[in-house]
């Protein structure tokens, strides 16, 4: 059985990652926009993962035997300064997940739950590549600086993102 405490901490989770799958649609909504159609097509695979890791912890939450609560979703920006400064506010979410990811993980020990801290584990490795992953379009961004061809050709090489595998379960597969 999973703890009040797990199951609440999993459900706040679940809620965090529907967020983040809305806040990289409302990214989609601002480069198609503006007619980047590689960061938009990258912001939907993007957008389309979180939903993977939502379900994941939903899942697993339910070969557990929990129940899931589904919480309201508050509603991202539209906006942002240009396509750079959508990609830093991505890199800033990103470093919030894995915060709440170590939490839970934290968390999962406290409790002495190891199938809960397993699956963190698996998050805890994701995040590293989440980051890794923004943190490079945002290098490249500045190092370009943002605008112009070198910004064209940031979008072109974006369109090839692959879509996202589909996970099942709660056991990282
Ligand atoms: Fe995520
Ligand atoms: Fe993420």
């Amino acid at each position: 059985m999973l703890s009040k405490k797990l199951q609440d901490a999993l459900n706040r989770q679940i809620n965090e990652e529907y967020y983040s799958s809305y806040l990289y649609t409302a990214m989609v909504a601002y480069m198609a926009d503006l007619n980047l159609d590689g960061c938009a097509h990258w912001m939907k695979m993007q957008a389309e993962e979180e939903h993977q890791h939502a379900l994941k912890i939903f899942d697993y939450m339910v070969e557990r035997g929990a129940r899931v609560e589904l919480l309201e979703v508050k509603a991202p920006p539209k906006d942002w300064d240009s396509p750079l400064d959508a990609f830093k506010a991505a890199l800033e979410h990103e470093k919030y997940m894995t915060k709440n990811i170590n939490a839970l993980a934290d968390l999962a020990i406290e409790e002495k739950d190891h199938a809960t801290n397993n699956l963190m584990q698996w998050y805890v490795t994701e995040q590293v590549e989440e980051e890794a992953n923004v943190d490079d379009i945002v290098k490249k961004m500045e190092m370009i600086g943002g605008t112009g061809h070198g910004l064209f050709m940031i979008d072109r090489e974006l369109k090839t993102r692959p879509a996202p595998a589909i996970l099942t379960g709660g056991d990282g597969a």
